[in-house]
């Protein structure tokens, strides 16, 4: 079994898509936020998944946030952290003590479109074809290898909000496949790529 903490800020479609995949090989132990307001802790709660908030402004700085926040995450003895709209940078210290089994969704077909307001610079720059991406983090934003990802059409009278919704219907189906690809031990990572290993070479 594959113990996961899943990180969000916000609504937390993303980890409801997780939850409601019900990997088998999947327990997820925790929901934590950054923020009490945060939408999708309610949804978990009421689904019997512990939750709990870390509000990062009661921190003097990145380092004393993203220590409590290692300290509360590692209570739950996660195999994998997933970030689910957890919009924090972390700090390279945080990143690399969970080297190899921290992941993260983004909204755009990396390496374009890295930080904030993707969908808008994706319009602006007139691609025709946006996305989505899961990643392992790395201590460089949006740059670790990347899992898997998938790609929708741009139409011409997209707004950001259309595209945005495009692309989030994707990001429901590959962020579950995603997971479940890691708690299958299928992911390996190669010389900074990732290299999904078929059913049988499982464990390798
Ligand atoms: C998702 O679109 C996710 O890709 C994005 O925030 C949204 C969170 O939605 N993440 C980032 O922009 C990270 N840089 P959700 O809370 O409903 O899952």
């Amino acid at each position: 079994m594959t113990n996961i903490v899943i990180l969000i800020s916000g609504r937390g479609s993303n980890m409801q898509a997780i939850v409601n995949a019900a990997i088998p090989e999947v327990r997820v132990a925790a929901v934590i936020a950054n923020r009490a307001d945060a939408a999708g802790l309610a949804w978990a709660a009421a689904r019997g998944i512990p939750t709990a908030v870390l509000d990062h402004k009661a921190f003097a700085g990145r380092e004393a946030f993203d220590a409590a926040l290692a300290g509360l995450i590692d209570g739950y003895m996660p195999d994998l952290v997933v970030l689910a709209g957890f919009m924090r940078i972390l700090t390279p210290g945080f990143v690399n003590r969970y080297a190899g089994r921290l992941i993260n969704i983004h909204p755009s077909l990396l390496p374009a479109f890295t930080g904030l307001h993707t969908h808008e610079r994706a319009l602006a720059e007139g691609v025709k074809f946006a996305g989505c991406t899961v990643h392992f983090v790395t201590a460089e934003l949006d740059h670790g290898p990347i899992i898997a990802q998938a790609v929708v059409p741009v139409a011409d009278d997209d707004t950001p909000e259309t595209l945005a919704a495009r692309v989030l219907v994707e990001e429901h189906r590959l962020y579950p496949e995603a997971v479940r690809l890691f708690a299958q031990r299928r992911l390996v990572i190669e010389a900074g790529r990732v290299r999904v290993a078929g059913a049988a070479e499982q464990g390798a």
